[in-house]
């Protein structure tokens, strides 16, 4: 560890390779916090690093590896982190995946996994950190969360699952600690340009003679169109340090076109529109 500030606000953020970790990584570097900006992967850690030299704000920022699914790696570097900084003040509980794929083709180790990173591995992190911002009454915990956390579409129900439960944990979770001064947040987003969309849909291409052809061929057609076509991250990044500013943040912050609209629309619309609609747009054009 190079920095000898004891006092500066630190923050952890998992799965800070890529997408909204790396961006939320220099984003709160700018704005003067000290970033354990943990990966699974150190090789990939150049791409933050170099983004940050050009920013000029690489001093604020320690690469970290961590992979969420392994315990190991969370009782090794966690503890040392708090004995060199004292605390941890903001953690991101960032790193997640989206697992495609239509319920009865994916294989049940899939959904597993989907949740060992997403949701258990995420407990595991918050686990471990929570001991230290209780004694320090202070600390604040914020979860990626989705707009597929609000609503679910098929093809994409590990992942609707994973998010889901993720929405019920932070809610009891919040509860349990606002009485010591730690917040619990959620950050629900829209669909953004990351890599999320181009890992985990390797379902929808596997099966030659599925049932489900046409259907995993149109939803891969409108995940490669969210893709190019979905908002900049950085606005993400952005809410992220806003909300860990926040002396007493809200519990859930959603973001992106239409995000609010849709969960509005949700609670007034007959669910059966929702699903007609839904299912129109995923069925095949002739
Ligand atoms: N992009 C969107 O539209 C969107 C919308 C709503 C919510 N989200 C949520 O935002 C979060 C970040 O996703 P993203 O869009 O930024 O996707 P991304 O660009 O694919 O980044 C995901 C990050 O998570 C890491 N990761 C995956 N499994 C991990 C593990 N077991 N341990 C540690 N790190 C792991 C990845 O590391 P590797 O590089 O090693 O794979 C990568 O750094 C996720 O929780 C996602 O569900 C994204």
């Amino acid at each position: 560890m190079k920095v000898s500030e004891q006092h500066r606000s630190v923050v952890f953020i998992t799965g800070a390779s890529g997408g909204f970790g790396l961006l939320t990584s220099l984003a709160f570097a700018e704005s003067g916090y000290f970033v354990l900006a943990s990966m699974r992967d150190l090789a990939k850690k150049e791409t933050l690093l170099e983004k940050a030299r050009k920013q000029g704000v690489e001093a604020n920022i320690e690469c970290v590896c961590l992979d969420v699914t392994k315990q190991d790696d969370i009782d090794s570097e966690i503890p040392d982190i708090i004995e060199h900084f004292g605390n941890i003040d903001v953690l991101v509980n960032n790193a997640g995946y989206a697992a495609g794929g239509f319920t009865e083709e994916l294989p049940l180790e899939e959904w597993r996994q989907q949740f060992e990173t997403n949701f258990f591995g995420l407990i595991a992190v918050t686990k471990a950190v929570l001991p230290y911002m209780r004694k320090h009454q202070r600390g604040t915990i914020i979860n990626l969360s989705s707009i597929s956390g609000k609503m679910a579409l098929p093809g994409l129900a590990p992942y609707s699952a994973s998010k889901y439960a993720l929405e019920g944990f932070s809610e009891a979770l919040r509860l349990e600690m606002l009485p010591y001064g730690v917040h619990v947040v959620l950050v629900e987003p829209g669909s953004y340009q990351t890599d999320i969309w181009s890992k985990g849909m390797d379902h929808f291409n596997s099966y030659p003679e599925s049932p489900y052809r046409d259907k995993n061929e149109s939803l891969l057609k409108i995940v490669n169109h969210i893709a190019k076509t979905a908002d900049n991250p950085e606005e993400v990044a952005r809410l992220i340090v806003k909300v860990a500013q926040e002396e007493n943040p809200d519990l859930r912050y959603p973001i992106g076109k239409n995000v609010r609209t849709m969960t509005r629309l949700k609670k007034l619309l007959p669910w059966r529109w929702i699903e007609r609609v839904i299912l129109k747009k995923i069925s095949p054009r002739k």
